[in-house]
């Protein structure tokens, strides 16, 4: 993967900024008034986490996580942790924890476990997109936003080896040749 990969748009801004306002509506009908705390998986969530939260006109706080589970690569390697960690104490909190993408689930299913120990009033995830047919351990999506093939993508937060991330589209990277 390098001169030879080639990017083609799989989501443009504008599907997403439809997606991101469903999500918003529903997140919003469901969360008003219970001043909740939504929680940024870093780094991939970041655009993703801006947009949503710009789109919800009602009281609640902001955190973010950064695990480690994938290297320079395109491969997980199976083994997170948790590498930043909350300022803020969660037990007794409503949490909503905002991904950019649910592949394998060893990453989301590892920090729900993770924050469901900490006790929270409740728990719940929202994910702009979701990968389903990589998914190797069982995670429960409560607000989804777009269902991408087994494809590798890239934009809007998501990068391969820290690259693509500004891009505004959600895009494929192709292997040419
Ligand atoms: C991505 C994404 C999720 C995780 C999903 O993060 O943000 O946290 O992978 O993959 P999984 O379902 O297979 O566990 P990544 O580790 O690439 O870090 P980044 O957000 O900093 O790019």
């Amino acid at each position: 993967m390098g001169s030879q990969s080639k990017l083609s748009i799989l989501f443009t801004s504008e599907e997403i900024e439809a997606t991101v306002s469903k999500l918003a509506a529903e997140i919003r009908q469901d969360y008003l008034g219970k001043h909740p705390i939504l929680i940024g998986v870093l780094k991939g969530s970041f655009m993703f986490m801006a947009d949503l939260i710009r789109l919800l006109d009602f009281p609640l706080e902001v955190e973010f996580i950064r695990l480690s589970s994938y290297g320079g690569g395109r491969k997980s390697s199976g083994k997170i942790k948790v590498v930043q960690g909350l300022q803020s104490e969660v037990r007794g909190r409503h949490i909503l924890v905002i991904e950019d993408i649910v592949d394998t689930g060893l990453t989301t299913g590892f920090l729900l476990d993770y924050l469901g120990k900490k006790k929270p009033a409740s728990l719940r995830l929202c994910a702009l997109t979701d990968k389903p047919s990589r998914r190797k351990t069982p995670v429960t999506i409560d607000y989804r936003g777009l269902t991408v093939p087994d494809k590798f993508i890239v934009g809007y937060g998501l990068d391969w080896d820290e690259k693509f991330r500004y891009l505004p589209d959600i895009c494929v990277l192709e292997n040419e040749g």
